[in-house]
């Protein structure tokens, strides 16, 4: 099978469709609160052919991300059609067992045992004032489904997760992500702008543990002023609810244009506060991943730290995107898009799709330019394009 490769031979690997740009909640550091969805979507069935396309080329995981894309209905029975593709496709290399949550285990198989297995979905823990009287427990199963040829993914705002988590599961998704910028519930509702979400969110993800939706993942954006002395409060619920959270870095990418070097919160600052509760230790994290990969010193919770900014991670990038209006981005930072949706409207065969995309990909851009004078905006936000 023909990989995709761009100019700098860069494997492209992982796929993100955006399948609405639509959200439920306007967080402060990504809309203005004024602005709605922008762009239409498709139906399913022309990102299932993308896909299908795509996958067929070496893709191995998709992401579905949007805006919000729980908020559209019919999801369920999209990944189930995704899924469908896995026989066509290559064995992710990055879903080794080493490479996942080794100390986060799902909510259900026989080592599973510890008292977060009783705790209802709607129980809050103060996590700031709280100390865990008791850690994650510990297991070698990493719950991944080693069979999986395609690994399928969701970033979701958790919001609608709690009763859709075990149909996804029963439909063929792998994992989850859920961001969640604080684990104070006013402080939660001060970011979104939504009253009332942050019990929704972690029922959701109490859900997705429980339908064993696996590795769980939580990024937390960090943004100077808002939600930075939340870091301590999310290592200690990494280690309580046994998900591994993601601290990234604020790019300058929102609708309201607040971003400066000063607003972000940098990798460095992230460890050193952590360090005042408990260290971290490095471990190793495939290179086309987008976070560096922590464990408490004692090798209880894992935490990750996405640093586009102070560390870009470029050189290894390995995602192209597609927007919900069909259009392909091969980078969150670029300045146009490319027509795939025009394409296939035109009756192009699956092989002119291939030819198209394989142009595109030449195209990727070598790396962002975040904080430099030659920096210029991306031609669309992020709740435009997906994450
Ligand atoms: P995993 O497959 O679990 O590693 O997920 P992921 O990190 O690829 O996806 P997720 O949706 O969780 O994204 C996490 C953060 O990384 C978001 O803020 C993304 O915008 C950021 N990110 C993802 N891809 C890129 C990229 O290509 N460039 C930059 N600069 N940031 C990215
Ligand atoms: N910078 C960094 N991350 C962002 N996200 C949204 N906007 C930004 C930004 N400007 C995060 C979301 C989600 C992920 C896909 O991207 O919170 O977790």
């Amino acid at each position: 099978m023909v990989v995709l490769t761009d100019k700098f031979g860069r494997g492209i690997s992982d796929l993100r469709i955006s399948i609405t740009d639509r959200c439920n909640y306007k967080c402060v550091y990504c809309r203005t609160g004024n602005e709605g969805a922008l762009y239409g979507d498709l139906a399913f069935a022309d990102y299932l052919r993308m896909a299908r396309v795509l996958v067929g080329m070496g893709i191995t995981k998709v992401r579905l991300t949007g805006g919000e894309p729980l908020l559209r209905n019919g999801v369920v029975e999209f990944v189930r059609e995704l899924a469908k593709l896995r026989p066509q496709g290559l064995k992710p290399p990055s879903q080794s067992r080493d490479s996942s949550a080794a100390e986060a285990a799902p909510l259900q198989g026989p080592a599973d045992q510890g008292p977060t297995d009783q705790r209802p979905n709607d129980q809050r823990i103060n996590y700031m004032k709280q100390v865990p009287r008791r850690a994650a427990p510990r297991n070698n199963n990493t719950g991944e489904v080693a069979e999986d040829r395609l690994d399928i993914a969701l970033t979701t705002n958790g919001h609608l997760l709690a009763d859709l988590a075990q149909p996804l599961k029963d439909a063929g998704l792998t994992r989850v992500t859920v961001s969640m910028d604080a684990v104070d519930p006013d402080r939660f509702a001060r970011i979104t702008r939504v009253p009332g979400g942050y019990d929704h969110v972690l029922a959701g993800i109490r859900a997705a543990r429980r339908a064993g939706l696996w590795p769980l993942k939580v990024n937390c954006v960090l943004m100077r002023g808002f939600n930075e002395d939340q870091v301590i409060p999310f290592g200690m619920f990494a280690r309580e609810e046994g998900v591994v959270v993601r601290f990234i870095e604020f790019m300058p990418l929102e609708e309201d244009r607040v971003w400066s070097p000063e607003t972000v919160v940098r990798l460095e600052e992230i460890l050193a506060r952590m360090a005042e509760y408990r260290p971290l230790v490095e471990i190793p994290h495939a290179r086309s991943e987008t976070a560096r990969r922590y464990r408490f010193d004692d090798g209880v919770g894992e935490i990750g730290i996405i640093a586009p900014v102070s560390h870009p991670f470029c050189g290894h990038c390995s995602r192209i995107r597609i927007t919900s209006d069909g259009k392909i981005r091969t980078c969150l930072f670029s300045v146009w898009d490319h027509d795939l949706y025009a394409e296939m409207r035109r009756g192009a065969s699956d092989e002119e799709l291939a030819e198209f995309i394989r142009g595109v990909v030449m195209k990727k851009e070598e790396r962002h330019h975040i904080g430099e004078p030659d920096f210029v905006p991306a031609s669309r936000t992020m709740v435009h394009i997906g994450g």
